[in-house]
């Protein structure tokens, strides 16, 4: 089952997709750890829950025009940069691969990836919201 390179995928179910409407996120916990699961107008995206400024709690925020914002001091994190102002390149969001299969959200739990890696699509079983 090892694919050969990195960690082999570990799909888990998260949510169902009807729980996080367009503009809004959602924590979840999956075997111990905190992610935030944003519906960014449609597009998902999943990462970690806390906020790398002051780990607030990401999934506790909002989306709004590409961004979820943080419930804590309200900064705005891009959901395909992960960045939160450019001169700050050290304060990241960690991104995880999900996958939409029949209504359902599973996250690969196995390892976070690098944005640019995430294809932005919703997985190779989207179906559209
Ligand atoms: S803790 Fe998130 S913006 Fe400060």
């Amino acid at each position: 089952m090892h694919s050969g390179h990195g960690a082999a995928p570990e799909w888990v179910h998260a949510i169902d997709v009807t729980q996080v409407p367009p503009g809004s996120t959602i924590r979840v916990q999956v075997r111990g750890q905190s992610y935030a699961i944003c519906n960014d107008a449609g597009r998902f995206v999943v990462v970690g829950n806390l906020c790398p400024h002051a780990q607030g709690s990401l999934g506790r925020g909002e989306v709004a025009n590409g961004c979820v914002i943080c419930p804590v001091h309200r900064w705005p994190w891009n959901l395909r940069t992960g960045l939160t102002d450019p001169d700050y390149p050290h304060m990241r969001l960690t991104f995880y691969r999900h996958e939409i299969r029949e209504g359902k959200v599973y996250v690969d739990v196995s390892t976070p990836v690098a944005p640019e890696h995430l294809g932005w699509g919703e997985g190779p079983a989207a179906s559209a919201p």
